[in-house]
Formats: C-alpha cells, sequence, structure tokens
C-alpha cells in the first residue's frame, strides 16, 4: 500500500512504499514546510530552535546513511544534528525552521558571487527552455572553455566532467599515461576527492571523521600512492630519492583547505616545481578548491607558479555540479578521443553547468572582485583571531582572498600534524555558539571558510561581534 510522506521537508505528495511508511508513521506527523522568511536575525536569536530540523534529520537519517548525501554535512566533529536548509541568497542561508544565517560555507566553495545569483538564475532559466541536457556538443562549452583556457596560466586544453572527483581520478589516470610511471605523491591532509588512490591520509570529511583510511579500498589501489608532510621540502627530496624514475607526479592542494586553512610556506610551491622538473614528473594543482578563489588565474596565478596540469571544480560550475582537468596541450592531447587515456561523461558539459559557470565566471573578472575579497575576509579573520586572543584562547589563522581559517592552537600551522593539535572540542563549543548568533561556518574544524562578492561590511561586522560574546563564553 502507498502512502504519502508528510513530514519536515517531504511534503510534496511524493509516495512511498509501505517499507517506509511502516517506518516513519511515529515520526512524521504533521507538515512543516512553509517558512516565514522575514524574521531578522535579532529576532531569531531569541527564539532559536532547530526543532524542525530534528524531525527531518530523524527521517532524513533512516533513508540515507548517516542522514547525508556527503559525510561532513553530519556534523559529528561539532555535536548535535546537521541543520536542513531550505533556501539560500546571497551571503544568507533560511533553514525550515525559519532561522537565518550568514554563510561562510558558500556550498564549499562554489557560491564566491553569492548564492543564487539573479545574473545566474535568469541566464539558466533562458537555457532551461532550450533543454536540460543534450548528451552532444553544445556553444556553451565551447565558451567555458575558452574562459577557463585564458584564465588558468598552465591550462592550454581543458576536460570538463561533474566533480572535484572525477577531475581528480581524470587527471591521475592521464599523468600516469603521459609518464608511463605510477607512483604518485600526495601531501597528508590534503584531500582529492574520494577515489581510492587518494584515499591515503587524506583531509576534508576523511580527517573530521578520524578515518586513517577506508575500508573497501584495495591495497592495490593505494600502492603506489606515497605521502609527505606538506610544507616538507626534504621529505619530498626523500621520495625522490627512494623511487628513482618511478613517480609520475605529484598532487597537491596549493594552498590547502582541507585540513583547515594552511598556506604554503614561501618557496614551497617553488621548490616542487624545481623537483619535479628534475625528476622528470608531472606537477598537478588540484585547485578545485583553489580555482577563481584566490585570484581570477586560481592559485598559480597568485603565486606564479605554473603547474603541468590541474584541476578545478566547484566555482566554475557555479553551483552546479561541474569539475574540469587541463593542462598542457601535449599532455592533453593524450585524453580520448584526441588520445589513447580513456575517461568519459554521459553529463558532461551539461548546458546549465556550462551557463552558470559562465556567468560566474564574468561576475569574477570585474574589476576590483579580488580585492574585495581580500579586504573583507582580512577583516573577519583578524576581527576573529583578535577576539579569540582577547578572551585568552590560543588561536591563530590566515586567508588569502575568498578563502581563510583559524585553529584554537597558538601554531604556527604549516601541515596537517600541526592542525591537528588545534582544540577541537573548544571548536566545537565555538561553533554551536555561532549557530545561534546566526554565523554557519563548516561543521569541522578541518574546512576552509569562504567568503563572497555578496558578503556586505555588515555581515563581517555581525560576525566578529558574534564571535567576541561567543569566545567570552566558551
Ligand atoms: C581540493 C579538492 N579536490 C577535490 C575535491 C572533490 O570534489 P567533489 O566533492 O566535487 O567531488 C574537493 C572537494 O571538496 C576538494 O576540496
Amino acid at each position: 500500500m502507498a502512502a504519502t510522506i508528510t513530514g519536515v521537508g517531504v511534503g510534496l505528495g511524493l509516495s512511498c512504499s509501505s517499507k517506509l511508511t511502516k517506518r516513519f508513521s511515529s515520526s512524521t506527523g504533521s507538515s512543516r514546510c512553509s517558512v516565514k522568511m522575514s524574521v531578522s536575525v535579532e529576532e531569531q536569536k531569541k527564539n532559536f530552535t532547530l526543532k524542525n530540523s530534528e524531525e527531518a534529520f530523524n527521517v532524513a537519517k533512516e533513508l540515507m546513511p548517516g542522514g547525508v548525501n556527503s559525510p561532513v554535512r553530519a556534523f559529528k566533529s561539532v555535536g548535535g544534528q546537521p541543520i536542513v536548509f531550505d533556501s539560500v541568497k546571497g551571503s544568507h542561508m533560511w533553514d525550515i525552521d525559519g532561522n537565518e544565517y550568514i554563510d561562510y560555507v558558500g556550498s564549499w566553495g562554489p557560491a564566491i558571487i553569492g548564492h543564487a545569483d539573479d545574473q545566474v538564475l535568469a541566464a539558466l532559466g533562458e537555457t532551461m527552455k532550450k533543454g536540460t541536457s543534450f548528451g552532444a556538443p553544445c556553444l556553451l562549452e565551447n565558451v567555458l572553455a575558452e574562459m577557463v583556457i585564458s584564465a588558468v596560466p598552465s591550462i592550454e586544453m581543458v576536460r570538463f566532467v561533474n566533480s572535484g572527483t572525477e577531475a581528480c581520478m581524470g587527471v591521475l589516470r592521464l599523468a600516469r599515461a603521459f609518464t608511463g610511471r605510477e607512483r604518485i605523491i600526495k601531501f597528508e591532509g590534503c584531500y582529492h576527492g574520494h577515489a581510492d588512490p587518494f584515499l591515503v591520509k587524506a583531509g576534508s570529511g576523511v580527517a573530521t571523521l578520524g578515518l586513517p583510511d577506508s575500508p573497501g579500498v584495495p591495497k592495490g589501489a593505494t600502492y603506489e600512492t606515497l605521502t609527505a608532510p606538506f610544507n616538507d621540502v626534504s621529505a619530498l627530496e626523500n621520495l625522490f630519492e627512494n623511487n628513482k624514475g618511478e613517480i609520475a607526479a605529484i598532487i597537491l592542494e596549493p594552498v590547502v583547505g582541507n585540513s583547515g586553512f594552511i598556506a604554503p610556506k614561501p618557496d614551497f610551491l617553488n621548490a616542487i616545481r624545481r623537483i619535479t622538473k628534475e625528476n622528470g614528473a608531472l606537477l598537478i594543482f588540484d585547485e578545485v578548491m583553489t580555482g577563481f578563489r584566490l585570484a581570477y588565474g586560481g592559485a598559480q596565478e597568485y603565486f606564479g607558479v605554473t603547474p603541468d596540469l590541474t584541476t578545478l571544480g566547484k566555482i566554475i560550475g557555479g553551483g552546479l555540479p561541474v569539475g574540469a582537468y587541463g593542462g598542457r596541450r601535449d599532455i592533453m592531447e593524450m585524453v580520448a578521443p584526441a588520445g589513447p587515456m580513456y575517461q568519459a561523461g554521459t553529463l558532461s558539459g551539461n548546458p546549465l553547468a556550462m551557463t552558470a559557470g559562465i556567468h560566474t565566471l564574468k561576475r569574477l573578472k570585474e574589476p576590483g572582485t579580488y580585492e574585495y575579497l581580500n579586504k573583507i575576509t582580512g577583516e573577519l579573520t583578524q576581527g576573529i583571531i583578535d577576539a579569540g586572543k582577547k578572551a585568552g584562547h590560543a588561536i591563530c589563522g590566515g586567508y588569502i582572498s575568498g578563502m581563510f581559517g583559524f585553529f584554537f592552537t597558538e601554531g604556527p600551522v604549516y601541515n596537517f600534524e600541526d592542525a591537528k593539535k588545534s582544540d577541537t572540542t573548544k571548536f566545537a563549543r565555538f561553533y554551536r555558539g555561532m549557530l545561534e548568533e546566526g554565523v554557519y561556518f563548516a561543521p569541522s574544524q578541518f574546512e576552509a571558510g569562504f567568503t563572497s562578492l555578496a558578503h556586505s561590511s555588515d555581515d563581517i561586522q555581525h560576525t566578529i561581534t558574534a564571535a567576541e560574546k561567543v569566545l567570552r563564553q566558551i
């Protein structure tokens, strides 16, 4: 017998099988989908409740593993249960209880011009009239490809895929195909998506959940993955010394965002460039997070170091699912069908995703964009650190353009081991306090934060004032 789920967030008239009806009959009594969106942040603080979110999450837990579709969303490291959202606009988000938040997650990076930008939405509307997927070439692919190639110094040709994970999987196969070697070096605490070869000392959710590795990854898949601490040139030199002629590539986040925010030491990136050249290995910048965020041409433009290959994601899809890898023409011409290295995708180059990407990049290219991001992010980061110190906490942090982070430790933080010295219990208390003040950070000490062009001075000031209050209380 079919039934309609009428619980929180699912009052859409959906039918489900009796299997589900039985399980949820006690927890899905009422429909609470309509949310009042006009409540001021001050008013909400007085009435802060996550009752609807709790109910929705209780339903979700029975439907999806851990109640989420990506692990870091689950709030495991900060306690409580995730907030279920209803809508986003600009720098703000609204949950299904009607609470409003200033958002520093930005959908984990894509929302750099602000959520649900009017121009992006209008362009998507126009594209949608022509259809949502062709499974065949479209002109929009040329437009975005030209924009990416002219922006990112290392990219002479590009292949679009559907996620950062796919981009990193593709680029790894390509680096191995081109060099005829199998070993790769990655850095501890860097995250390159969830493909098997990268799940060794990985950051992001893997770090957040304290998992050293993942069951299900065959030993053979990670056998050729070597790791070194970030910012450690001599460790790298030793790896090359001990694996002469066998290393295909080094892959790294040029600024780490998946262990919290960790910047490279001066000259670290230059040293890696030199070492890879000397050893006939390729240098891959995973710019899924930093691409179009640190500068229009990404970390490689910002630091003036050009890798052989680059991965992109997040921003280039403007909030729709996109990834990309690209680089030197002689390497990229190995990719099928130009060459023998096979990689494919049903939805790759999807017209909607290309549209959102094109209009996001257009906005980013306007003068003053990165100066503005740098200014507000600097004020925010410094404000939080000052507030922390004033309240007597060990705290350090950093930022570049629209990317930032702070740790509850004296610092300095140069690598994942340093990051792990952070007081994560204190971070969790800080996190919960900030939620009640209407500020939404990533629910983990080991994730960078993101600002956007939609963040106003008022947003930043509100956040600092909230941080001062919460840091005095914890
Ligand atoms: C640097 C980096 N590479 C790869 C990925 C994987 O991207 P996706 O989650 O789109 O698969 C991420 C995701 O956060 C990332 O930050």
